[in-house]
């Protein structure tokens, strides 16, 4: 099953926090996650190498080996590239980015092993290597290809050059990065003006500013964002989670915001919240309150 800007589920489901990061879901609390997000119809799912100190995956991958029908009904992206110091990798001496042909290989072999899966949908360059070399890593990403073991490529936290860069050697579906009313670079440093050129989905991690945006805070800007949701809830009569969403899918970049919540009565009330739009003005009140003035 391909990946397209026409058929991508309007939320991908983010793994990041369901394992050792998060919640520890038992394998039958993912089982009845995944689940629950297919009945959805949101069908992919986002994971990382990394996820978990590199056991994420793995435990994903428990529910394909005794639920194999699940396979054909979801998408697998998942990212490699970063090397995590942890004891679970004793040979990284320390945090390092690896976009060689021979990392990405290897790294698409043992997710493949975790996830008990022959072919992952779209693999992601977790973050841009300073040493990368692109006509290598098109190599890679010919051959992954030719031997069915990867659908589609893309990237993340890649800058509008790197993406360009990489995207004349070989082509690229996404840029999934961070984009929230508490990280709005996006919306300036031409990534998403990149996305609308190109066709390209825009995927956007830590769609809700990590959950920080729902604790008590002094901060001065998260107060005002937290009253502007509460207010713009009343009127559509929607959650400040829910309002979030709404104001990153009005953008014309068709916006894709990653999950981060386990827990799914959350995930059903993103997907309740897809038939509500804000007006125009109401997007920049959002944005005045987090700004703190009046836009220039
Ligand atoms: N490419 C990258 O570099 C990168 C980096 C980070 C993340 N990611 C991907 O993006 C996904 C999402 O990132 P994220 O987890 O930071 O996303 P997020 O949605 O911004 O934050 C998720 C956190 O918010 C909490 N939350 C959600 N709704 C809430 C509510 N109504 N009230 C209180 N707390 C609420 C969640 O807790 P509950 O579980 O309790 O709901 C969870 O702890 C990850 O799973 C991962 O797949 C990618």
């Amino acid at each position: 099953m391909s990946i397209s800007k026409t058929n991508i589920s309007p939320y991908v489901i983010g793994t990041m926090r369901l394992g050792k990061w998060g919640s520890n879901l038992s394998t039958k609390e993912y089982e009845k996650f995944i689940e629950s997000c297919l009945e959805l119809n949101l069908i992919d799912f986002d994971h990382a190498d990394i996820y978990g100190d590199y056991t994420t995956e793995s435990e994903f991958g428990n529910v394909l080996k005794y639920r194999s029908d699940l396979r054909q009904k979801l998408r697998i992206i998942t990212k490699c590239g970063i090397k995590m110091n942890t004891d679970n990798r004793p040979d990284h001496k320390i945090k390092s980015y690896d976009l060689s042909k021979r990392h990405i290989k290897n790294s698409v072999e043992a997710s493949l092993n975790n996830l008990h899966t022959e072919h992952i949908d779209l693999l992601l360059l977790h973050r841009p290597d300073y040493l990368m070399d692109p006509s290598e890593i098109a190599e890679a990403f010919t051959e992954l290809k030719r031997e069915g073991k990867v659908g589609e490529f893309g990237v993340s936290n890649f800058s509008v050059s790197q993406f360009d860069l990489l995207n004349s050697f070989t082509p690229l579906v996404t840029n999934q990065i961070e984009i929230s009313i508490s990280q709005r670079k996006a919306f300036d440093d031409g990534a998403l003006v990149q996305c609308l050129k190109l066709g390209i989905i825009p995927t956007a991690w830590s769609p809700l500013g990590g959950g920080l945006l729902f604790r008590e805070s002094k901060d001065a800007s998260t107060k005002r964002i937290q009253q502007t949701l509460v207010a713009l809830g009343k009127k559509y009569n929607l959650t400040a989670d829910q309002v979030l969403y709404v104001w990153l899918k009005k953008h014309p970049a068709g916006i894709i915001p990653v999950l981060g919540t386990s827990k799914i009565s959350r995930v059903k009330a993103a997907s309740n919240a897809l038939n509500v739009t804000l007006s125009h003005e109401e997007w920049y009140m959002l944005l005045e309150a987090a700004v703190g003035e009046e836009i220039p």
